[in-house]
């Protein structure tokens, strides 16, 4: 096992009606910002039971925050918290508001151009405002991680960033907030995390023996109930396992001490930040193509997870890889997700994109032997048309 510093502290408030401990959470003279998407909070009722349970202290409100949050978007909010001088920031709704709201926690007190952030991957920040969140969507694990995504729509770049100052301190989890969500979403959020778990587990034997069955078991329990989480919208149970399985994806505990990939992450933002398709739509794409690719590499993994996650045992070595990719194919197809460029009106012009693109970023050493580099990632985007 590789040596580590693990280091998590979001405190998690899970169940039914977990919302009514968002008083407890906050300083009662806060000056609070809550940040929202478009409109669902404020449809379903969430929106209306933060409010009140916030009581009597001074709330305002910052609407708009869009899927891929950008950063034209965001540097809005952070004018607002500047002006009315808030100093909590309590983020309602998906991945998309989470990482939206950690950018502007880091940026109200950045030194200089707050696009830096973005530029040195999150290594600029160093400090940040408090702030929490109430979950809707499981799927980033970004309500229990330092990590978050934005966009600058002028350029077209999708960058990530991290840092020990954005976690949240404490994260609202109730399943039922969930019932919600449009079928896609939810197929979205089964794909997000099942590749994030992927990305820690997918690499080379590493001697992570608690990580790797840990691993296993997130997986399993995904394969287990993506589809039944789309067939049965209210089962709560369902819903919890969802929510707290995409949570434990990313929160640290499965990347400790083992290789990590993040390959068919990097390549998934550029298609993102290109042609506007859905985050986990773009990983579905990927990572079939990319285990192919890179299957000498991943050998002793693909074959450990072929016996272990899919139970399969017959045929020899190159086989059972086949069939383990094959699952991991026909399983994004089960729950809605096409895998292919092509399912998405994309063609061999969408790869000398996305290659210049992850040129531009510098990203031409990608995965855990850092070996993906421009021609690699050309050769797992053709393999995707
Ligand atoms: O905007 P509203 O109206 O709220 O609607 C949202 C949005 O349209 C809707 N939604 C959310 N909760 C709902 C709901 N609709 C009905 N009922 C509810 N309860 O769902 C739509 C998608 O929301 P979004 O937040 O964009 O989705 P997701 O949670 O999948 O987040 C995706 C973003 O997270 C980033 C992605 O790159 C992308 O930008 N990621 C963040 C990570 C992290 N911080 O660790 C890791 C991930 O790999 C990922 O990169
Ligand atoms: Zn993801």
């Amino acid at each position: 096992m590789n040596s580590f510093s693990f280091y998590n502290p979001t405190r998690i408030i899970f169940g039914q009606d977990s919302l009514s401990q968002l008083d407890s959470q906050i300083p009662q003279s806060a000056r609070v910002l809550i940040l929202l998407g478009g409109n669902s909070a404020r449809h379903n009722g969430t929106l209306d039971e933060v409010t009140a349970a916030l009581g009597e202290r001074t709330v305002f409100e910052f609407n708009g925050i869009e899927p891929n949050p950008s950063y034209e978007t965001l540097m809005e909010a952070v004018a607002l918290v500047r002006r009315e001088k808030l100093d909590f920031l309590l983020a309602v709704g998906g991945g998309s508001v989470i990482d939206g709201t950690k950018f502007v926690a880091a940026a109200v007190p950045f030194d200089g151009e707050p696009w830096g952030i973005l530029e040195s991957g999150g290594q600029r920040i160093e400090r940040a405002l408090p702030f929490g969140t109430v979950l809707t969507l499981p799927a980033t694990g970004s309500e229990m991680n330092n990590g978050g995504v934005v966009t600058r729509k002028a350029t077209q770049d999708k960058l990530p960033f991290r840092s020990q100052h954005v976690f949240p301190q404490f994260s609202v989890m109730d399943p039922t907030k969930t019932y919600t969500l449009p079928p896609r979403q939810i197929a979205n959020g089964v794909v997000d995390a099942f590749v994030h778990i992927t990305e820690q587990y997918l690499t080379y034997p590493a001697g992570g023996m608690a990580q790797d069955r840990f691993a296993e078991g997130l997986l399993q329990t995904l394969v287990e109930i993506g589809p039944r989480a789309l067939e049965t919208p209210q089962d709560y149970e369902t819903r919890a396992n969802l929510m707290w399985v995409a949570t434990l994806a990313l929160n640290g505990l499965i990347g400790a001490g083992v290789p990590q990939d993040w390959a068919t992450h990097m390549i998934g933002h550029e298609l993102t930040a290109l042609y506007d398709i859905d985050h986990a739509r773009t990983l579905a794409i990927v990572l079939p193509s990319l285990l192919q690719v890179q299957r000498e590499d991943k050998r002793g993994k693909l074959l450990q997870y072929a016996e272990r996650v899919w139970h399969i045992t017959e045929g020899d070595d190159d086989a059972r890889i086949d069939q383990a990719i094959a699952h991991t194919r026909a399983f994004f197809e089960s729950v809605g997700i096409a895998t292919r460029l092509g399912d998405y009106d994309l063609g061999p012009e969408a790869v000398d994109a996305v290659v210049a693109q992850l040129d531009k970023h510098g990203l031409t050493a990608l995965g855990e032997h850092k070996n993906i580099n421009l021609d690699v990632s050309r050769s797992i985007l053709n393999a995707a048309l």
